[in-house]
């Protein structure tokens, strides 16, 4: 599909990979509205993509929580206002978060908020731009599942629930809209995209957006309810210590990712101009996609994690 002079919806635009895609999709000639829960980031984005983009390409920035029904529809509706128009060519259901980990040791209304964001996000701004695309000669839509939408793990011993179910969904709604759209509206085509690890600031920005302190604001009580978690034993390593160790684990999942935000989006783009319905990003989702598939009754066995550390795919995994 051409991107030039088509416009394109895309959600969680403030940072990461959403940002990327804002700014390449400007770059190539084609409009944006993209939307996120902070303004301020989003507004950096739309000025960046705005800077690069050629003559007569529109860049807008909407504020919108993609998990409440009534926010989406607005933003649909801002969204015709900002371009003049009644169609769009291309949905980018990029917003996500990460959390709800465990059902025993997290608390409900965080899985059931990282599920919202992850799913129903999905679910309500396909709903509501489904008219704009129908209405255009040719769409897509594209939707961000992950990894852990084939593979419900992050390691042997980290419980991974909320984001897992909500990813799985996302992958069996766009396989079966292949379908749908085939029946009703075939002009209309579908891409799932499936990111291995790659350099955002996805565990800082869940923090924001769940409401849970940085590392840096962590209080003695929440220092100490890590500490359980983890296992430590108390004042070893220290409550500064602990909180630069987690620091640390927060900067290292940005800055030591074998694949940047930029070029995940450059592939996820050449996926979409290429008309793909199933696209991976990065060579750990690759290498991960065929080994789950070859042997899928091993995924989450001892030996599948070893194979997976062997052929270099460390990252995919959190120490047990
Ligand atoms: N980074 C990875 O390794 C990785 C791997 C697989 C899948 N993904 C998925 O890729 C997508 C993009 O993630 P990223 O890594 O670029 O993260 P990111 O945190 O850099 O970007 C996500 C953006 O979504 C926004 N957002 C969060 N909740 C929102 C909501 N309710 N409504 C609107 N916007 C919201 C955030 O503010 C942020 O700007 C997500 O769906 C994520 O689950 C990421």
């Amino acid at each position: 599909m051409e991107l030039r002079d088509r416009i394109a919806v895309v959600t969680g635009g403030g940072t990461g990979m959403g940002r990327e895609l804002v700014k390449q999709l400007a770059a190539a000639g084609c409009s944006v509205a993209a939307c996120d829960v902070s303004g301020e980031r989003l507004e950096e984005t739309r000025a960046q993509a705005a800077k690069a983009a050629p003559a007569g390409t529109r860049v807008s920035a909407h504020a919108c929580d993609v998990s409440d029904e009534r926010e989406v529809l607005a933003f649909r509706d801002a969204v015709r206002t900002a371009h003049a128009t009644d169609r769009v060519h291309l949905l980018f259901n990029n917003a996500g978060i990460g959390g709800g980990g465990s059902l025993f040791a997290d608390d409900r209304a965080e899985w059931e908020r990282t599920f919202a964001v992850d799913w129903w996000g999905v679910y309500y701004c396909t709903r509501a731009f489904l008219p704009l695309l129908v209405a255009s000669p040719e769409a897509r839509i594209v939707n961000t599942s992950s990894v852990n939408g084939f593979w419900a793990s992050l390691g042997p011993a980290t419980p991974h629930t909320a984001y897992s179910a909500a990813k799985f969904a996302v992958k069996g709604f766009s396989e079966a809209l292949i379908t749908d759209l085939r029946v009703h509206a075939p002009h209309v085509g579908v891409s799932l995209v499936m990111p291995g690890h790659v350099g955002t600031s996805i565990v800082a920005n869940t923090a924001a957006v769940l409401g849970r302190p940085s590392p840096k604001e962590m209080s003695a009580d929440d220092l100490a309810a890590m500490r359980a978690r983890l296992k430590l034993p108390p004042g070893v390593p220290d409550d500064d210590q602990l909180r630069a160790l987690l620091q640390q684990v927060d900067d290292d999942f940005r800055d030591k990712a074998p694949l940047s935000a930029a070029d995940a989006a450059a592939i996820i783009l050449d996926g979409v101009r290429a008309g793909r319905w199933r696209i991976l990003v990065g060579d750990d989702a690759i290498l991960l996609d065929r080994l789950v598939r070859a042997d899928p009754e091993r995924a989450y066995e001892p030996s599948f994690f070893e194979e997976l550390r062997a052929q270099g795919a460390f990252a995919l995994i959190r120490p047990s």
